[in-house]
């Protein structure tokens, strides 16, 4: 859970970093730096600013001293670069954040680089491991299990039990009935409902949803 005024380096300043940086803001924390791939959005605006190339470099040598005493979200959209991320500079990531409206149970688990957005229930039991996202108004309901830098996208539903594999995206208002599996690395169209387990890096979508592709054009 959010400590009070964490200190938190975001990595990408898009549309979803900038989403991040207030939720950051809301739960009493403070965004003191960006690191992006584009150098029009380094603007001077924070205390820490890093071309993404730079930052890779410095951090492989010096994280520590590179963040200072700031934690990293890592907040782009593209989920196999996300993954990569994560899991390579784990030990650097802030608290996992959670925006004031939404709802996470006392006995949910959520590891560093999480983050909970706007009106999201996150419920009894759950797991969210690093660098995952649930989106705004996303439901994770009990005993779920999350694996790293997956992806719950806005208003979807993982009902009890399901389990979704590292690097996974459940489209917008997705539902995934109970106890499927969703693979690593696959992707859930928006809007589906998966009633059977979907394999590693696959892509379903529809009602009941079913197979549509390798996943390659989906990128975030
Ligand atoms: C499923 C998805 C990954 C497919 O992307 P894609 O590989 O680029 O596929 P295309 O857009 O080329 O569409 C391929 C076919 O699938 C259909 N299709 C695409 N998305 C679909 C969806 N969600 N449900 C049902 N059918 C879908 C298209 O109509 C098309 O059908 P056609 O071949 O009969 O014309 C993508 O459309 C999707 O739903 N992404 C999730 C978006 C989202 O949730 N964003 C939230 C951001 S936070």
């Amino acid at each position: 859970m959010s400590r009070s005024r964490q200190s938190v380096v975001l990595w990408g300043y898009g549309g979803h970093g900038r989403v991040v940086a207030e939720i950051v803001e809301a739960g009493g924390g403070e965004v003191v730096g960006i690191v992006d791939a584009d150098r029009e959005k380094l603007s001077g605006q924070f205390e820490l600013e890093y071309l993404e190339s730079d930052f890779v470099t410095r951090m492989r040598t010096d994280g520590h001293g590179v963040l200072r005493h700031a934690g990293l979200l890592v907040a782009f959209g593209d989920r196999a670069r996300r993954l990569e991320r994560v899991v390579e500079f784990e030990p650097h990531l802030a608290d996992a954040v959670v925006h004031p409206s939404a709802l996470v149970a006392p006995s949910a688990r959520l590891a560093a680089g999480v983050t909970v957005h706007q009106l999201a229930l996150v419920n009894t039991g759950a797991s969210l491991e690093a660098g995952v996202i649930v989106n705004s108004c996303a439901v994770v309901e009990h005993d779920c299990v999350v694996e790293a830098a997956a992806h719950i996208a806005p208003g979807a539903i993982l009902a009890g039990g399901v389990r979704v594999g590292r690097g996974a995206w459940v489209g917008a208002g997705a539902t995934v009935v109970g106890a499927c599996s969703v693979g690593a690395g696959a992707v859930v169209g928006a809007g589906a409902v998966v009633v059977r387990d979907v394999d590693p890096g696959s892509v379903v979508a529809g009602v009941p949803a079913r197979a549509t592709g390798s996943g390659e054009r989906a990128t975030s």
